[in-house]
């Protein structure tokens, strides 16, 4: 069975949809794209339906990510049963998806993203939507290690 992972954010702008390419690179380059279903959401839908944000897209070309995904808001009666792991960029999210869970079983499929950090000291990964270009560097950067950390603990390899 495929493990489903998503990966949230507030605006699912810049920050999860860029958390999606890079994990979706990662399970490519270990030729296990056919065993993951990987999407990401928002917790917001005040950019639902429009394509990631254009600065955030131009930071990820330049390491090889095309970020093709399109907003929608996190749907907790779908979102909650169809994925394995929900993936939260921040605190903020992480407090919106608890209120959000209905059960146990939707709790203990949380998990900060920043909680699989190899090498990167960061808490959470910051909202670049209002700073300059090196927050999304900076997004880019945590999301490369902790992505490297989600997929060993995926395959329950030690980090
Ligand atoms: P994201 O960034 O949550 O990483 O997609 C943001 C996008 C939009 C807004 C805030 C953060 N906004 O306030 O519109």
């Amino acid at each position: 069975m495929k493990k489903r992972v998503l990966f949230v954010c507030l605006g699912n702008i810049c920050r999860s949809p860029s958390a999606e390419a890079v994990f979706k690179g990662i399970v490519s380059q270990n030729h296990q794209s056919a065993l993951f279903e990987i999407d990401s959401a928002g917790t917001s839908g005040y950019h639902a339906g429009e394509p990631s944000d254009s600065r955030m897209q131009q930071h990820a070309i330049k390491r090889g990510y095309r970020l093709t995904s399109i907003s929608r808001k996190f749907d907790p009666l779908y979102d909650f049963d169809h994925f394995d792991v929900i993936v939260a960029m921040d605190q903020d999210n992480m407090l919106n998806l608890r209120q959000m869970a209905r059960n146990e079983k939707d709790v203990s499929k949380l998990h900060l993203m920043t909680d699989f950090a190899i090498s990167a000291t960061y808490g959470e990964v910051p909202d670049p939507y209002y700073g300059g270009s090196q927050g999304f560097e900076t997004v880019l950067d945590i999301l490369e290690d902790a992505g490297q950390g989600l997929y060993k603990h995926m395959n329950n390899q030690p980090r």
